[in-house]
């Protein structure tokens, strides 16, 4: 599910290629806060990957995100989704910090292209709001044109993230520190949630 045209376009691509999810897969055009899965059957795992749940920019759309996907699990089913664990001392020292991310030759264009980030942090709104900018350049190095695009994420902490799990009707049925289960811990940089519909 996504709630952008292109970025399903981009699944329908690549699920082409890939012999074991041919006819197993339905993708579906649709908001994570409002949503009832076009499925005959109500799946056993919702699967929220790659930090996608922090799109979600108020405490408010969060809980309508897991008010519909506990509604759309079969009974004893579990929700999955990773974050990253905010760390304050990051946050000081990467605010408002201009990085270069990448620098290559656009193979469509055959454009220099060169593609910065800086990310600005509110501790208080939990906000981040990341800056995208790509430079394309000139065979003399000059910029010719700049785009901006911004990215507002909201991130959240363990026990604000446990009490709304709970308070939609899941338990925790376990906290990882990493992607091979290792227990999650005061050193955890990601969390791994596994929530069970109760
Ligand atoms: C980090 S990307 C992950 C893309 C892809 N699902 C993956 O795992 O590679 C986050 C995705 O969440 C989508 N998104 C953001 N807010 C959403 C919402 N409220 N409902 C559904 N999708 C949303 C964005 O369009 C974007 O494609």
């Amino acid at each position: 599910m996504d709630k952008s045209e292109a970025m399903l376009a981009v699944a329908r691509e690549a699920i082409v290629g890939l012999p074991t999810t041919a006819g197993k897969v339905t993708l579906c055009h649709a908001d994570m806060r409002d949503f009832i899965l076009p499925l005959r059957e109500k799946p056993r795992i919702i699967a929220i990957p790659f930090r996608s749940i922090l799109h979600l920019l108020t405490p408010e759309d969060i809980e309508e995100c897991l008010r519909h996907i506990h509604a759309n699990l079969a009974p004893g089913g579990k929700l999955i989704f990773n974050i990253f664990v905010p760390d304050a001392e990051f946050m000081a020292q990467n605010h408002n910090r201009l990085r270069l991310r990448s620098d290559y030759i656009d193979p469509a264009t055959q454009r220099h292209i060169i593609l910065w980030d800086l990310s600005l942090y509110e501790p208080t709104e939990q906000r981040i709001t990341v800056y995208a900018i790509t430079d394309e350049l000139d065979d003399e190095g000059i910029v010719v044109r700049r785009k901006y695009r911004t990215l507002p994420l909201r991130f959240m902490y363990p026990q604000e993230t446990r009490y709304l799990l709970e308070k939609a009707g899941f338990g925790i049925a376990a906290l990882y520190g990493w992607f091979d289960r290792r227990p999650f811990g005061p050193d955890s940089r990601e969390v791994v949630w596994i929530a069970e519909r109760t």
